[in-house]
Parts: C-alpha cells; sequence; structure tokens
C-alpha cells in the first residue's frame, strides 16, 4: 500500500524537534469504576508513541472514548484512566489536556495526552475548521489508530488532509499488512466465525465471506436467525426474524460453492439471561417455547473444534456464547482451545473476541490478533476504509 509512514520519516531523521501528533485508539472498556478492564489498546499503541519520544519529537497524542456528547464534558467520559495506564507502559509522566484545540504546549521530549477528541464540537462529522485547527497543532499527523480507521472524522481524516505531512503509523501500517497478508493467498480451507448479537450488523461481511470462505460458522444471536431460516425453533432467543430471508441466502451462496454453514445440533438454553440460571443442553429441534438459547452444545463445539483443528486459515470475530457466564461459556473456550492448538494461522479481533482470548489465556496460539472491531470486519469485506484512502492520497 502507497503510504507514507512514520518509521521511514524517522529512519531519515525527518521528527527531531518536530511536532507530532499521533491520533491513536486508546477506546479500551471500563468497568463501573472506571477501572481499565482489557488495555490491549493502549499497549499496541505504545510503540509508535515510544519511536516519536526517542527520535526527539515534541509528542501530542489523542483518541476517543466510547460515544460522548460533543461539547459536553462528562467525567465518564475522561481520558484519565488511559492517561496513568499510559505513563506506566512508557514509564514517564503523561500530563492530560483538556480545551486543547487552539493550543498546545508540548516541548521535544515530551508527550501530553488530549483530551477524548470526540468531545470537540464537529469531530464525527469530519467539520472542516475543527480539522484545520487540529492541523495547525502538527507539523506531522500520524494515522495510527486502526481501530478508527474505517471512521472518517475530524481527527482521524480532515487532520489527514490538512497536516503538513500525513503518515500510516506502525500499528495501522502492521495490521493492514497482516490481514492483507492473511486474505490475498489464504491457506484452504478458510473458515470464518462470525458471531455476534445481530445479523444487521454483520451482514455485509457475511455476504462478503459467503463467497470467499470454505466454512461460516455462525454464533450468538446471528446463528439463531440461521437456525429460524433452517426452520427451527428458537424460543424466546435473540434474533431478526426479519432477516431470515438474508440468512437463507447466505446459506444458499456458500452450498452453491460446496461450502458450509454448519448448523448447530445441540444447544444449551436458559428461561433467564442471568449468570446462575440453569443451563440445559438440548438437541437443536427441542428448544421450548420459553427458552433461551445461550451458547451451542457440547456435540456442535465438538464437530465446530474438528474443521477448525483441520483448517488452514481461520478468521475470528465474535464469541459463539455468553462466555461471560460460566456456564454458557463451553462453546466458545472449545473454539478458543481448538484455534489454539490447531496449525492453521489465525487472525481474531473485535472487543468480545479479544476478551475471550484473554479469558482463555490463547493470545501466543493466535497468529494475528487485531485491535480493530468494526475496522477488522470492514478489512475483511474488502473495502478501503478512509484512514487508508486519505494517506494514500497525501502520498500520491
Ligand atoms: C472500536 O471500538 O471499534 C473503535 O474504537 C471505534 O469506535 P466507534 O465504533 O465508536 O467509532
Amino acid at each position: 500500500m502507497n503510504v507514507l509512514r512514520f518509521t521511514d520519516l524517522v529512519a531519515q531523521g525527518r521528527v527531531r524537534d518536530q511536532r507530532v501528533f499521533i491520533r491513536a485508539d486508546l477506546n479500551v472498556p471500563l468497568d463501573a469504576t472506571n477501572r481499565i478492564t482489557d488495555d490491549t489498546r493502549i499497549r499496541a499503541s505504545v510503540p509508535c508513541i515510544r519511536m516519536a519520544l526517542d527520535a526527539g519529537a515534541a509528542v501530542m497524542v489523542t483518541s476517543h472514548l466510547g460515544r460522548p456528547t460533543e461539547g459536553e464534558f462528562k467525567s465518564e467520559d475522561s481520558l484519565a484512566p488511559v492517561a496513568a495506564r499510559l505513563a506506566e507502559l512508557l514509564g514517564r509522566p503523561v500530563s492530560l489536556k483538556a480545551n486543547w484545540v487552539d493550543r498546545v504546549e508540548v516541548k521535544p521530549g515530551e508527550v501530553v495526552l488530549l483530551e477524548n477528541c470526540r468531545l470537540n464540537k464537529g469531530e464525527k462529522k469530519n467539520d472542516a475548521a475543527l480539522a484545520r485547527k487540529l492541523a495547525a497543532l502538527a507539523d506531522i499527523f500520524v494515522h495510527d489508530a486502526f481501530g478508527t480507521a474505517h471512521r472518517a472524522e475530524a481527527s482521524t481524516y480532515g487532520i489527514a488532509e490538512f497536516a503538513p505531512v500525513a503518515c500510516a503509523g506502525p500499528l495501522l501500517a502492521a495490521e493492514i499488512d497482516a490481514i492483507g497478508k492473511a486474505l490475498a493467498n489464504p491457506k484452504r480451507p478458510l473458515v470464518a466465525i462470525v458471531a455476534g448479537s445481530k445479523v444487521s450488523t454483520k451482514l455485509t461481511i457475511l455476504q462478503s465471506l459467503a463467497a470467499k470462505v470454505d466454512g461460516l460458522v455462525v454464533g450468538g444471536g446471528i446463528a439463531n436467525t440461521f437456525l429460524l431460516a433452517q426452520g427451527l425453533p428458537i424460543g424466546k432467543s435473540l434474533a431478526e426474524p426479519d432477516l431470515v430471508g438474508e440468512a437463507k441466502a447466505v446459506i444458499d451462496a456458500m452450498k452453491a460453492r460446496g461450502a458450509e454453514v454448519p448448523i448447530p445440533v445441540d444447544v444449551v438454553c436458559a428461561k433467564e439471561f442471568k449468570a446462575d440460571a440453569k443451563a440445559t443442553v438440548k438437541a437443536v429441534a427441542d428448544v421450548a417455547a420459553d427458552d433461551l438459547i445461550l451458547d451451542i452444545g457440547p456435540k456442535t463445539a465438538a464437530l465446530l473444534a474438528d474443521k477448525l483443528r483441520a483448517a488452514g486459515t481461520i478468521v475470528w470475530n465474535g464469541p459463539v456464547g455468553v462466555f461471560e457466564f460460566d456456564a454458557f461459556a463451553k462453546g466458545t473456550e472449545t473454539v478458543a482451545r481448538a484455534i489454539a492448538s490447531g496449525e492453521a494461522f489465525s487472525i481474531a479481533g473485535g472487543g468480545d473476541t479479544l476478551a475471550a482470548i484473554a479469558k482463555y489465556g490463547i493470545e501466543k496460539d493466535v497468529g494475528y490478533i487485531s485491535t480493530g472491531g468494526g475496522a477488522f470486519l470492514e478489512v475483511l469485506e474488502g473495502k478501503t476504509l478512509p484512514a487508508f484512502e486519505i494517506l494514500q492520497r497525501r502520498a500520491g
């Protein structure tokens, strides 16, 4: 991909004493007490920041956190917990600056974190006036926020249009290289796992994968809609009956290519959505009207594990059950362990998937772990993300 790379600017000595503005994706999950529950994205952002500091730049870093209302600061939207964790990882102080759009004081060798950029009015709509102000803060704009590469916002897109220099950070570059490599010429069979609550949010990825993969494993609420499409009972489980036609079309498209969408043969049900609800394994045809399907059953998990162990390449997005509740976690655990123990090159992405990988401690056994959620899916769909479009244009 023809984009300017920050690593090249550093190697050419073009970064010393420059004001470097890094757009990172530090959008990490926080618990009710504002504690970070997974710092993967912060750790993944450290190499770029360290590279800029070591090269003698004055470093500004910003990110969004959640989806706050622009112009309305609330303490839960603050990057303060992120600043503290970043300081620990960098082993140096990281001050957090609010109201930074017009001016940022930072000296070469220093790093400041600029408060949640989605609090700035005009950020989401990629307002040109805001983007010009952000660009004016920097000599070099570094886009290192792969998780946000599918958004065209002022701090991800507009700034790249107007900054004197705009380049890709090492994380952004590594992500696109790894995913591109895995999908350009994948070792077959290529199996994708697409799970999550709704078909509607993942319909385009399901349709595009249906034309490429040898096996398409669906899970979660998506699987329930596929069960409906097969005329199977799902009780009061989460599903989208109006998308049954689309689910059927995906199954048919796969069949026509000699590929398959494995439909569960058994499921784990409960009467309530609760961690301590009684879990009952049932054959898929026996789901009762008041049942909630919360996981795949052991027979289905074993069948999927065999397919995954025989795969050449695996793309994994989404847990196949409510793995946060131990009674409904076995399906996801079996899938995770099959991915970890198999020979396939695996790539995984999405917040819940990362949490499952962490829960089962299989980080080292996954070929590539992407920091992207929506961005990861859009790359898999074969889309050119706005981040790459603008950086290519600036390099051209
Ligand atoms: C993510 O969590 O996928 C990214 O940080 C993007 O967040 P967004 O969907 O709120 O733009």
